[in-house]
């Protein structure tokens, strides 16, 4: 059946009954060849309507494309594995007057058409058309003709900054995983991709003007094993780098899928690696080894006007691979201890004139900001960039110590990129049941979190300021991500949360986008992603715990607790969540009618580490009508700011 074979009929013969049969019969044909009826489109799109009648789409299907379009249809000519023939024609046309990255799309029985502006619009047009094939032939040559539904499509994202951030320092990835990680990033219209390549534990791009950065910084002895803190080493070298032909590679094939890659440079911090390789670069003059275990090591550059030019050395053929508009530097977590305690350092503060470490910092950033700025390039930076003194004008933040950074760079008139932690660490857990996940850094960030997260923070929404976040991107840490499937499995279903919470509307309907998830997660599966399945999480949430409901003291904290299963054992999990500060517990006490029915008294205690945090009460059996509540004997460890929630465990 093509759509062809239609154009034969002489239309005013068909009267409505036929008409009526012709639509019934093509309903149960596209049910036999398994059409989705209501088209599952990740991210959502501003427009869809569905309308009558479906269209052939096959291995002949005929592209025709200008040359906005062209490398688009190439794509698809080649993902389709398409042959000559006499099928749907698709017809790419451009369109003035549609926004930047927007298009429409129309299939209608005779054909489809997709309209843009730019060629990014066709892109995401076709990645649309594809959405609208079964989900098993994601990413598949076309072998039958599949008949899809007709609609009317229109649709543009709500941000420009659309990203996820991979680090190949803690653990290296393939090259040929790179490009499959951005290849999923682009089929859900993510378009920023945030490659950290430099960090203490690793040096990931070869610099052909210093090539102990590789051949010394890409390579760690050993690795930190098990949970931070346990002091353990696995005893096993680390290591690799991309050398600039694979960047290349990698640039042209995220260009292609309209992905821009952001490179990161780590300074001056972060930057153990590049000084085990160049030991001038450091701030004691002594050697250092590649970083082996985690968290924030004390080693940083010093700021003599040698290493300020090997910096700026180093952004040149960066600048060079990467076409990126923003040079991504860093600026995060730079312990200053090193640059106090170094005479030298101290000398060059005074002699510029510079009050504190925290100044000298960014007196540091700036010397990078007009560097990239003098090339044409803006420097993007982590938040941190903010303190000690005027941000470099062109400078843009981006915001992971929680929202703070983004507001205050917005409201001063810098362009802002969203990665809080609440809500865009991917590293973090994504379920509460721990014990049965990858061990993970810890946090908590359940896909509804990102689904939820609006990346307009309140402070700035309705303000001029708000035009000044360009976006938001997850973030995936490898410190405990090991390989790429690791890295697809924490990725992989909230990075097509946050696709969607970019790219479409401020609306939220989780019940909605979960049904359209379970659709979208089969064409993950047919490109071979490594997702994260819907664990439905069987416990149920009694309370939670904020920095209000604890103190630093022992107190007692009362919650009511009706679903505690009458005449059975329960057993009752602290989960911490968030905040500086652990929760300690020492009793749980279970309350019927105000009077105590059952005690399970022993220390424990939840926070980046969890410890005997699980208490188990034998229910009595409950009367009808009582008041059922569970008193805890609880403290914040060291100060109250501390989230978490109390859980009941499925039943074992
Ligand atoms: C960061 O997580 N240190 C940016």
């Amino acid at each position: 059946m093509s759509c062809c074979d239609e154009s034969n009929l002489d239309r005013s013969q068909v009267g409505f009954e036929t008409r009526k049969a012709t639509k019934l019969a093509a309903m149960f044909v596209a049910l036999l060849m398994g059409v989705s009826v209501a088209p599952s489109i990740l991210p959502r799109p501003s427009k869809l309507e569905v309308l009558a009648g479906t269209c052939p789409v096959g291995p002949t299907v005929q592209l025709i494309a200008d040359r906005t379009a062209k490398p688009v249809a190439r794509l698809l000519s080649t993902e389709w594995q398409l042959r000559k023939g006499e099928g749907t024609i698709i017809r790419f046309q451009t369109q003035k007057g549609l926004p930047a990255e927007g298009y429409t799309l129309d299939v209608k029985p005779a054909g489809i058409v997709i309209r843009a502006s730019t060629s990014a619009g066709m892109f995401y047009g076709s990645q649309t058309l594809r959405q609208l094939l079964p989900p098993e032939t994601a990413g598949q040559p076309l072998t039958k003709d599949y008949q899809i539904p007709c609609v009317h499509i229109e649709d543009a994202p709500r941000f420009g900054w659309r990203g996820a951030m991979l680090d190949v320092c803690r653990h290296f990835m393939p090259k040929e995983f790179v490009l499959k990680f951005i290849d999923t990033l682009s089929r859900q219209k993510m378009n920023r991709f945030h490659f950290h390549l430099t960090d203490d534990q690793g040096w990931r791009i070869e610099i052909k003007r210093y090539p102990k950065l590789t051949e010394v910084g890409a390579w760690r002895k050993e690795t930190m094993a098990g949970r931070y803190g346990d002091g353990k080493f696995d005893g096993v070298p680390h290591g690799g780098f991309y050398t600039q032909a694979d960047l290349r590679e990698i640039v042209r094939y995220a260009a292609e899928r309209h992905v821009t890659v952001v490179p990161e440079i780590e300074m001056p911090g972060h930057a153990t690696a590049a000084i085990a390789a160049y030991t001038s670069l450091g701030s004691t003059g002594k050697p250092v080894e590649v970083g082996t275990g985690w968290g924030v090591i004390s080693d940083i550059a010093n700021v003599e006007p040698e290493t300020i030019k090997f910096w700026q050395n180093v952004l040149d053929e960066v600048m060079a691979i990467f076409p990126s508009p923003f040079i991504h530097c860093g600026g995060d977590e730079v312990p200053k201890e090193q640059w106090k305690a170094s005479a030298s350092v101290q000398a060059r503060m005074k002699a510029l004139g510079i009050p504190d470490e925290e100044a000298l910092q960014s007196w540091f950033t700036h010397q990078m900001d007009a560097y990239i700025a003098s090339k044409g390039r803006r420097l993007i930076g982590w938040d941190e960039i903010l303190q000690g003194g005027e941000l470099a004008p062109g400078a843009t933040v981006m915001s992971w110590r929680g929202e703070q950074g983004g507001i205050d760079a917005a409201k001063a008139g810098h362009d802002v990129v969203m990665a809080p932690t609440d809500y865009t660490y991917l590293d973090y857990y994504q379920s509460r049941e721990t014990e049965t996940e990858p061990l993970a850094i810890g946090g908590f960030v359940p896909l509804e979190k990102v689904y939820r997260y609006e990346p307009v923070p309140e402070a700035i929404r309705n303000t001029p300021a708000e035009k000044r976040v360009l976006g938001a991107q997850g973030q995936l840490w490898t410190e405990y991500i090991t390989n790429p499937a690791h890295v697809e499995y924490m990725a992989f279903p909230r990075l097509c949360a946050l696709a969607e919470g970019t790219w479409s509307g401020p609306e939220r309907d989780f019940a909605e986008f979960k049904t359209r998830l379970a659709v979208h997660t089969q064409r993950l599966a047919a490109l071979g992603v490594n997702f994260r399945p819907d664990k439905a999480d069987a416990q149920k949430t009694i309370a939670s715990w904020t920095p209000d409901t604890v103190a630093e003291t022992w107190t007692t904290w009362t919650f009511s607790a009706p679903i505690l299963p009458s005449g059975k054992a329960a057993t009752i999990r602290f989960a911490y969540s968030n905040g500086d500060h652990r929760l300690e517990i020492r009793k749980l006490e279970l309350l019927i009618n105000g009077n105590v029915a059952g005690v399970d008294e022993h220390s424990g205690f939840t926070g980046g580490e969890n410890r005997d945090r699980d208490y188990r009460l034998n229910i009595p059996m409950i009367p009808a009508g009582a008041k059922i509540e569970l008193r805890a004997e609880v403290r914040a460890d060291g100060g109250h700011d501390s989230y978490g929630d109390v859980i009941l465990l499925p039943a074992k």
